[in-house]
């Protein structure tokens, strides 16, 4: 009989929708060539390093019609960098452990040829180590957040920003009625994509982002405007890492051994300062949070993340490794996962994006 060729496959970091449609779309094209065959490991690496080992095989029953679903079918974590594994002490303290050369161990003792790693920026960073540790390893990127510099586009992105929008749609109709300031608070940890886009889309007033902090005096000045003109309500996007300047971005210490402190909460702090810098208007606050995470992908990502999913399993079966598949100029391609990871993708302020945004009449507060 044939010997079978076997890849592994993980979800790691916060989930993105889209992450289903990747899987599926490996195990399709994987399933063309009939030598190779897809397995994947529970909760990102965790599945390999926990004991008992969680890993499934990957058949055509788990993941049919697994594209129109949100979150992942192979579960997820931030809690598992085999670079940095938490162990949680008896005094309740965290010790992080390295465990990648016990990790690449594993994975090739259990007879896999091949990896991939479908997470976003820490995870990429990850699978460049163990690229380097010899594995024979393929990235691909996701993040709502939209944060990593080698892709043009992640995707869940455009999912997020879809669902950002239709809640901003329904809080201006609710703004106008009461002549409120209504503050929306959008995910976007170091990067305002999802806000910049949102308030675009929907036609906010205010955008606050991380790249550029605002002076709260002329987010008071815009609304004043605003009242002033008649139209008596303003709307106001804000990205959860947005700071004031000379502030400090307003965040909560993380679960025992998370990889990043726990944001959210800015839109609080926001409606503070606009009522202690003498804003009149009534002002309320929705935090999107994590519904920005969920739920369906749009088409834009289904589609993003099958060419990801099949692109990831040709260059397995090429035997190109050390690499992250991505969106160049409109087609997908490859990176190493030097440059994959070389770059944040940050909101450039004197982008065109930023730019355009200010000539339909948004204010950044800067
Ligand atoms: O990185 C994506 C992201 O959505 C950030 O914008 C957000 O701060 C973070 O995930 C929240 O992750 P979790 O609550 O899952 O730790």
């Amino acid at each position: 009989m044939e010997h079978k060729k076997k890849v592994l496959v993980l979800t790691g970091g916060g989930d993105c929708p889209g992450l289903n449609a990747v899987i599926r779309g490996i195990t399709k094209r994987a399933r063309k060539e009939k030598t190779w065959e897809v397995y994947g490991s529970i909760e990102a690496f965790n599945g390999v390093l926990n004991e008992p080992q969680q890993i499934i095989k990957l058949t055509s029953r788990k993941t049919a019609g697994i594209h129109v679903k949100g979150g992942t079918i192979l579960k997820t974590t931030n809690k598992g960098n085999p670079l940095k594994f938490p162990i949680l002490l008896k005094d309740g303290s965290v010790q992080e452990l390295d465990r990648s050369e016990e990790l690449v161990r594993k994975i090739k003792d259990l007879g896999f040829d091949a990896v991939i790693n479908i997470g976003g920026d820490g995870s990429q960073k990850i699978s460049k180590v163990l690229s380097q540790k010899g594995l024979n390893i393929v990235g691909v990127p996701k993040t709502i957040d939209n944060d990593l510099s080698a892709t043009d586009m992640t995707f869940g992105f455009q999912t997020a920003v879809q669902i950002a929008t239709d809640s901003f749609d329904k809080l201006v109709t609710t703004a106008e009625s009461h002549h409120r300031v209504m503050i929306m608070e959008v995910m976007g940890r170091d990067a305002g994509w999802i806000a910049i886009h949102t308030a675009i889309a929907g036609g906010a007033e205010i955008c606050l982002i991380p790249e550029i902090p605002y002076d709260i005096n002329k987010v008071v000045k815009r609304i004043a405007a605003r009242y002033k003109e008649g139209k008596g309500f303003a709307n106001i996007v804000i990205a959860e890492g947005a700071k004031p300047k000379d502030g400090t971005i307003v965040a909560r210490e993380g679960e025992k051994g998370s990889e990043h402190v726990r944001l959210g909460g800015v839109a609080f702090q926001l409606s503070k300062q606009l009522k202690d810098a003498g804003c009149p208007a009534e002002i309320r606050e929705t935090v999107l949070g994590h519904t920005q995470r969920g739920g369906t992908p749009v088409a834009f990502d289904r589609v993003l993340a099958s060419l990801f999913g099949v692109k990831a399993m040709e260059l397995v079966i090429n035997g190109e490794f050390g690499k992250m598949v991505a969106l160049k100029n409109n087609s997908i391609s490859y990176v190493s996962f030097e440059e994959a990871t070389r770059e944040y993708n940050f909101v450039n302020k004197d982008s065109f994006l930023v730019k355009a945004a200010k000539g339909l009449g948004i204010t950044f507060g800067d």
